[in-house]
């Protein structure tokens, strides 16, 4: 069957570029978000205010109304900019990893019934900004799947800062149910989280272990070695 399988190296090639074109097409929809919906939704918000002050007359039924309709538009906004900051977190680029981060925890906090605690260990220091992107991605489709498989109530999020740096996200939650299925068999079912996962531990020179028991729950380990990253291009 050689030649016609999939082997690790063409799902290795595979999964690199569905990542990229994921990476490249998410940028685009967030600066979409951005620049017209955001935009948008703020523009009928002053409207709304103008209307507002421009009309005292109006009796208190119109004016709670309105005010009802403004507390609804400023809800949407929130909601857009939290889809276009997951999208493409430009909080990386401001305020670095860690933040961004704790706003995936927070976020999940929010969105579910599933607490979260962030563990830093060792003394912190900043990745390069494309690595930091992998890393974010990894940790966010890893709550991704606490959130929508594990059934979990609590996940915590360990940084260990030694010479190299891990990462662990704990879920106590049932476990991945057939332990045996592997990442390969996971993505014939279209299934490409863990795999990508895995994928992009590897670009940044590292790797990711799954340790998952249905009593203990899945934690998900990734390790990147300090030093050059050899299979990193810019993303
Ligand atoms: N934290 C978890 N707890 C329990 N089961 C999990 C967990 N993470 C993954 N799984 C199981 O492993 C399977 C594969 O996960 P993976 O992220 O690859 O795919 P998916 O989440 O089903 O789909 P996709 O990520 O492509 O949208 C999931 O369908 C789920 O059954
Ligand atoms: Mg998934």
């Amino acid at each position: 069957m050689s030649g016609h399988g999939i082997t690790d190296k063409n799902v290795s090639i595979f999964v690199e570029r569905v990542t990229r074109a994921q990476e490249d097409e998410r940028l685009r929809i967030s600066r979409e978000l951005h620049d017209t919906t955001i935009q948008s939704l703020i523009m009928v918000l002053h409207q709304l205010e103008r209307y507002l002050s421009d009309n005292q007359e109006l009796n208190i039924m119109h004016m709670r109304f309105i005010i009802n309709i403004q507390d609804s538009i400023k809800t949407i906004l929130q909601e857009v900019r939290h889809l276009s900051q997951n999208l493409r977190p430009s909080i990386i680029d401001h305020l670095g990893l860690l933040p961004a981060i704790e706003f995936l925890l927070q976020t999940l906090e929010i969105s579910s019934s599933i607490k979260t605690i962030l563990h830093i260990e060792g003394k912190s220091r900043p990745l390069n900004k494309d690595m930091e992107l992998i890393v974010f991605r990894i940790i966010q489709e890893a709550l991704s799947n606490v959130k929508r498989h594990s059934e979990a109530n609590l996940v915590e999020v360990t940084i260990k800062f030694e010479e190299d740096i891990r990462f662990y996200i704990a879920d106590n939650g049932k476990g991945i149910e057939d332990s045996a299925t592997s990442m390969l068999d996971f993505m014939q079912q279209g299934k490409l989280g863990l795999a990508g996962m895995s994928e992009r531990a590897k670009l940044l020179g590292g790797d990711m272990k799954i340790v998952s028991s249905a009593d203990k729950g899945t934690t998900i380990e990734i390790c990147i070695p300090e030093g050059p990253t050899p299979n990193l291009r810019t993303y």
